[in-house]
């Protein structure tokens, strides 16, 4: 399908990769822009923000890109006006930063535990909270959240503050998305389940004794025999921001080959 997102515009956080390869928001940003939307790179990484953004631009799409620390409310404010400047406004906002912190409660350090709070956290309440008086005014918008199965489910990882932030914005999403539901803005969250993306081979070292170990013992936690790809995310995220489900908002989709009703 094509022309599923056309005329629109996407503001896309974390829309780089943390390695070679698909990360999830590198994988939305281009698809949203394969279903014809004009997309705003953000990433605090500007070569990955840039590589991203060069990627729409050789399938003869329309995309810019910018850095921005998005836990900073000064970055985010700037990038969310300046998006509004050169492409006139903001139909999609897509929420994709994310740290998984490692560290049991009695280990880690108040530091860790307060920057999984604000990569996880507060980086989705700061971009609500400058996208949406814009797309209250324009009285439509939709918002993707990228949270995680870890936000309702323990799925191995000694990571509470990952878990506890994930589900937090788990329900940030369904209060925002039943406050702003009658201005025609739907917020919705992804809950990706066990992912094959670069992040995984930076963050979970430590727990297994080598890569494919981790990419075997991760497989096998999946009913359906594999880890999910960032275009199995970007899928359900472009579907949550057309008007394809313009009558779905507040929900918490899990994208993970069944791994949440089998734990
Ligand atoms: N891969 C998985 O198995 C999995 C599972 C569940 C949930 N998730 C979630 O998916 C999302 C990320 O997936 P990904 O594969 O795209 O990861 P990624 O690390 O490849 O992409 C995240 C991007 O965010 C950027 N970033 C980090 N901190 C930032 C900040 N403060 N400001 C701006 N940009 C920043 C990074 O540079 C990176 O390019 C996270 O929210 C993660 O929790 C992943």
């Amino acid at each position: 399908m094509v022309n599923r997102l056309k005329d629109k515009v996407a503001l896309v956080f974390g829309g780089g990769s943390a390695g070679e390869g698909w990360g999830n928001g590198k994988a939305a940003a281009v698809a949203y822009a394969r279903e014809g939307a004009k997309v705003m790179v953000v990433d605090l990484n500007a070569e990955a923000a840039e590589q991203t953004s060069q990627i729409i631009l050789s399938e003869n799409g329309i995309s810019s890109y910018t850095t921005a620390n998005v836990t900073n409310s000064v970055d985010v404010q700037k990038v969310v006006s300046d998006t509004i400047k050169e492409f006139g406004q903001i139909d999609i906002l897509h929420n994709n930063v994310g740290l998984p912190q490692m560290g049991s409660v009695t280990d880690i350090s108040e530091e860790n535990w307060q920057k999984a709070m604000d990569v996880n956290l507060k980086s989705v309440y700061l971009a609500m909270k400058y996208v949406i008086p814009h797309m209250k005014e324009r009285k439509k918008g939709a918002i993707v959240n990228i949270s995680s199965l870890a936000g309702i489910r323990y799925i191995g990882y000694p990571y509470p503050a990952y878990s506890a932030s994930k589900a937090a914005v788990n329900h940030l999403t369904s209060s925002v998305a039943l406050e702003y539901a009658s201005y025609g803005i739907r917020v919705n969250a992804i809950m990706p389940g066990l992912i094959n993306t670069p992040l995984i081979y930076n963050s979970i070292s430590g727990q297994y004794d080598n890569v494919d170990e981790m990419v075997t013992a991760r497989d096998a936690s999946v009913p359906t025999g594999r880890m999910g790809t960032a275009w199995d995310i970007a899928n359900a995220a472009v579907f949550l921001a057309s008007d394809e489900a313009s009558f779905i908002t507040g929900v918490c989709l899990p994208v993970d080959g069944g791994q949440s009703i089998r734990c």
